[in-house]
């Protein structure tokens, strides 16, 4: 495992780039560990999806064997698919439940994701907005898209964005449909927080692991600044760190 500093292409972004997947969930789990322990506060932006389980897992084990206490810690999640109520298995509602929150003692009223049922779309974006402003981040986690979506905010959205809803491109229901029985039962729309509400959080840490995020993780880290690649905004940050697997960190 070793780091390195992209002193020109990237100044801000820190990057620590591991063997394989299991150590890159290792090292993310020592520093979301971190936050919690020094503040038990703490307000966490969370992700789903594949790559975030090695860490939740860890994160789980952690507070099995050391009580690391989240009873107060409070939660935002990134985004939902829309249709798909809380207690659909395929929820990202569901989903964070079952992998996370019931088993770090996280209660319901502590975590805050869209609603994908709400019909009235603008009002859940400014709810949604409302509470992110509420509940400043401390922290958030993001994973990568092979097309170098964060959340899903997919290519070409505006960096100014805040919650809105996103008609997903063509690859990521592609990519997501893994997890669905068939793709045609893949949402082909979701909310989505928005670019600027993710570079309001205090510090941020990337997750990519294998060969199909290396193009991504390549954009991100020394392409161009440009909505056609979302993650590349993640250069601003004053505290961003990447933390990459050797396959999706080969093109660097
Ligand atoms: C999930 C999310 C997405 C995923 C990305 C990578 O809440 O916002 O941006 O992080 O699609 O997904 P995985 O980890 O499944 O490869």
């Amino acid at each position: 495992m070793y780091r390195r500093k992209f002193a020109k292409e990237t100044q801000n972004m820190n990057i620590i780039i591991t063997d394989d997947y299991e150590q890159m969930s290792a090292r993310a789990a020592e520093i979301a560990v971190r936050i919690v322990t020094e503040n038990p506060n703490a307000v966490l932006g969370l992700a789903t999806g594949t790559t975030p389980l090695g860490l939740y897992k860890r994160l789980i084990a952690d507070r099995a064997q050391n009580g690391t206490d989240y009873s107060a810690v409070r939660t935002v999640n990134l985004d939902e698919y829309m249709g798909l109520p809380k207690t659909h298995e395929q929820s990202y509602a569901y989903f964070m439940r079952k992998n996370l929150f019931d088993a770090l003692g996280i209660a319901p009223e502590n975590t805050n994701i869209e609603d994908g049922t709400a019909t009235d779309e603008q009002a859940e974006c400014a709810r949604y907005d409302a509470t992110l402003e509420k509940l400043p981040r401390d922290f958030q986690l993001l994973g990568l898209g092979s097309n170098g979506h964060i959340a899903f905010n997919e290519p070409n959205t505006p960096f100014g964005s805040t919650t809105h809803v996103v008609t997903l491109a063509d690859s990521t229901v592609k990519d997501n449909s893994r997890l669905f029985s068939q793709i045609s039962e893949v949402p082909r729309k979701a909310f989505t927080m928005g670019l600027k509400s993710i570079m309001q959080a205090k510090k941020i840490l990337v997750l990519a692991s294998g060969a199909n995020k290396a193009d991504a993780v390549f954009g991100m880290v020394r392409g161009e600044v440009t909505e056609s690649l979302p993650a590349s905004v993640l250069q601003l940050h004053p505290d961003c760190t990447l933390i990459v697997d050797k396959a999706a960190a080969s093109k660097l």
